[in-house]
């Protein structure tokens, strides 16, 4: 384990945000994760683990930390049932890549997460969800480096507190497990999930739907409305799309007729974010380099230059706006650091 110092991480973060991290160190190894850590803990520095940097804003122009760039790889087929195959996947593999493998392989059940910017590792962190489906749905097992007991650890998914957009790992006490590896539970007997209609209408037409075709859809879908990060900065939805009890809902919906919402039981509904801030007058708006994306207005973009404040202000510009018109708090979705 190497690390090296006033390292520049604008290719390692998906918003293109230039700063530098204090500290760094590749991780390849669950020796590597070891390492770092105890390197870490002697030379009293905070850690802070580093995916694709798909879901991540940096305020600072020195990030203060030793940042520890996950790429653990390794795929491989490690058991099966009647009705599943289990699939062992390196935290630090490209999650789009790893979907498309495994597709190739003969083994559906991601594809609905098809192209989403990212790492395995942060998949499970985030708990990545597009089209209908959450990754939550697929794990069986992840292994993660408990720097208290300083072993590897296996969880089941059930012990992960799975949630929208949430999971154990972003908790106060469980943040500081390094996930290095995921085990994916694959159907055997494969049904396509288009409960998406946008995704629907792109098979129609098609005779038998295959894992492929779902797949192609997804991202035929995506690229028409995500930017893509090579060509424009952006760290994806930028808000969680909020819920709101049944009183604040019909209140809403008193004032705002044709509000986006969607019923999540137990008398809640989710509120479409992205609409909020469209009626707000705030899609495609720019503040220098920071701004929303044109055709999706839950997506803030860094058009160049933006520094990680800049983007920040402008997220809380947006954020105020909301609450002012309607009432609703947005939370950010990516770790702001
Ligand atoms: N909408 C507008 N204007 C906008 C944006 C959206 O009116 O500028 C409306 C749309 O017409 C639609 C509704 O708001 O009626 C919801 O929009 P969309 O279907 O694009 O989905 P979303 O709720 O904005 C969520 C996820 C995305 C995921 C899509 C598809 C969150 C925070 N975002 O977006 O995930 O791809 O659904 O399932 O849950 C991500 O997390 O980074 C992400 C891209």
């Amino acid at each position: 384990m190497q690390v090296q110092e006033l390292v520049d991480l604008k290719p390692f973060n998906t918003m293109a945000v230039a700063a530098k991290a204090r500290y760094f160190t590749t991780i390849k190894t669950e020796t590597d994760v070891r390492e770092a850590l105890a390197w870490a803990k002697a030379h009293d520095v905070k850690t802070f683990v580093l995916g694709g940097g798909a879901n991540l804003l940096m305020t600072t122009e020195v990030v203060d930390r030793l940042v520890m760039r996950m790429a653990i790889s390794g795929l491989e087929v490690v058991g099966e049932t009647e009705v599943a195959t289990y699939v062992k996947v390196g935290a630090g593999e490209d999650w789009h890549t790893t979907v498309d493998r495994l597709i190739s392989m003969g083994y559906g059940g991601l594809e609905n997460l098809a192209l989403i910017p990212g790492t395995v590792g942060a998949s499970v962190v985030q708990n990545i969800g597009a089209y209908g489906a959450e990754v939550a749905q697929r794990v069986k097992e992840i292994e993660v480096y408990n720097p208290a007991t300083q072993e590897i650890e296996a969880m089941r998914a059930e012990e992960c507190d799975f949630a929208y957009r949430h999971s154990i790992f972003k908790d106060d006490g469980y943040a500081d497990l390094v996930v290095v590896s995921v085990t994916f539970e694959l159907p055997k007997v494969w049904t396509p999930n288009l409960s998406y209609k946008e995704l629907t209408h792109q098979v129609e037409g098609l005779e038998a739907v295959t894992p492929r075709d779902v797949f192609n859809a997804v991202v035929a879908v995506r690229s028409r409305k995500l930017p893509d990060p090579k060509d424009l900065g952006s760290a994806g939805s930028f808000f969680k799309n909020p819920v709101v009890d049944h009183d604040q809902f019909l209140a809403l919906l008193e004032k705002f007729p044709s509000i986006v919402h969607y019923d999540v039981g137990g008398g809640y509904q989710k509120l479409a974010a992205g609409w909020m801030i469209d009626q707000a007058g705030l899609k495609g708006y720019r503040i220098g380099d920071a701004g929303t994306y044109e055709k999706q207005a839950l997506v803030l973009v860094n058009h160049g230059q933006a520094s990680g404040q800049e983007l920040w202000q402008f997220a809380q510009m947006v954020q105020a706006k909301v609450l002012e018109k309607f009432g609703v708090a947005l939370e950010p979705e990516p770790v702001i650091l």
